[in-house]
């Protein structure tokens, strides 16, 4: 239900382009089937079909949530190998997969939406990928945990939306993102850096307008950014912020880890508030941003980049 969570895959892509990053998978945490679909063709347009997708496939979620035109648009006008989430494995699968073949304490995971697939992932049981139980996984293997999510230092009656998946949804879809939320934030293991991302960090961090005038017609994150907000206007950038700092670090993008707030942060899985509860010290921290601009222009230099595969001439179209 936004576009930022596009700018955020797109964004990614070209880091992996860079060398910056090895994306291990993506997946997706809600219920709409196309989902899979849009992730599919923007990986598609940067040449990497080969990277996993998944999709939550527990209960709890509304198979009739809203989504965005976009979504529509760019599974049916682009071309991708995969459409929707009858393609792809379940998340909990990539993610065991992805997380027992990599060295430990050396996978970095954003977060940006609700919790289903990583709760999903600590409550998972040994399988073929690994004899580890999925707390254990992630205690081995995850050096970090971006998360998009909350206020801080407390949402005041007010949710933040990934924390209460609260808005364009039902009840009891909401109940069980919170419910997710909450799970997560209190189940993560201590040894796990946790860097809050909140509302406030990213809503006045601008990105995508630039990406409506440096991209050709042909690039689908444009697409997306022109029929959500039309061209040459940014949009809030909380899910590709929270992803640049989870791999460029948070000195890296304007930012600072707060650094007199020893404590952890507490969420309400009801309601989905969050507050942070003075402590001692422990691995959560949370955001702040000092300069707005250049965190924008970060994501947008990124968002201009001819895909690597196209620099070089040898992408072969996608024929299906
Ligand atoms: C999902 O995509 C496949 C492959 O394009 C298609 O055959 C199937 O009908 C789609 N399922 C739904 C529910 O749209
Ligand atoms: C923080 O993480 C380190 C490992 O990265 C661990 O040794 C330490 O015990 C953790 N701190 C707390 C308070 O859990
Ligand atoms: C962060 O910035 C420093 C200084 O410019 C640089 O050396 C380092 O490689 C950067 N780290 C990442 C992960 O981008």
């Amino acid at each position: 239900m936004d576009v930022d969570d596009v700018v955020a895959i797109c964004m990614v892509n070209a880091l992996a382009d860079n060398g910056e990053a090895d994306v291990l998978a993506i997946v997706q945490n809600t219920s709409p089937e196309k989902c899979a679909g849009v992730v599919s063709v923007l990986n598609h347009y940067y040449g990497r079909d080969s990277m996993p997708i998944g999709a939550f496939k527990g209960s709890g979620l509304s198979p009739d949530a809203p989504f965005l035109p976009y979504v529509t648009e760019l599974v049916e006008n682009w071309p991708s190998p995969i459409k929707n989430t009858s393609q792809v494995p379940n998340s909990v699968d990539v993610y065991r997969k992805a997380l027992a073949g990599q060295a430990d304490h050396s996978v970095a995971i954003s977060s940006i939406g609700i919790f289903t697939n990583l709760e999903a992932l600590l409550k998972s049981a040994p399988d073929e990928h690994s004899p580890l139980s999925g707390y254990d996984l992630v205690a081995q293997k995850v050096k970090i945990l971006a998360v998009m999510g909350g206020k801080y230092p407390e949402s005041n009656g007010q949710p933040e939306c990934n924390f209460c998946g609260c808005a364009h949804a039902d009840e009891a879809s909401a109940a069980t993102a919170a419910a997710a939320t909450a799970y997560v934030t209190s189940h993560m293991p201590p040894e796990v850096k946790i860097i809050f991302s909140g509302f406030e960090v990213g809503v006045d961090v601008k990105s995508g307008g630039r990406l409506t005038s440096c991209a050709p017609e042909s690039n689908p994150c444009r697409a997306a950014m022109i029929s959500y907000m039309g061209p040459n206007k940014g949009r809030c950038s909380w899910d590709p912020l929270t992803t640049l700092v989870a791999v460029r670090g948070a000195a890296n993008v304007s930012c600072s880890e707060c650094t007199n707030c020893d404590g952890v942060n507490s969420v309400d899985g009801k309601t989905g508030n969050n507050e942070w509860v003075s402590g001692p010290t422990s691995n959560q921290t949370y955001l702040l941003i000092h300069d707005i601009e250049a965190a924008g222009a970060a994501i947008d230099d990124l968002l201009c980049q001819t895909p690597k595969h196209l620099q070089s001439g040898v992408h072969q179209p996608y024929v299906a």
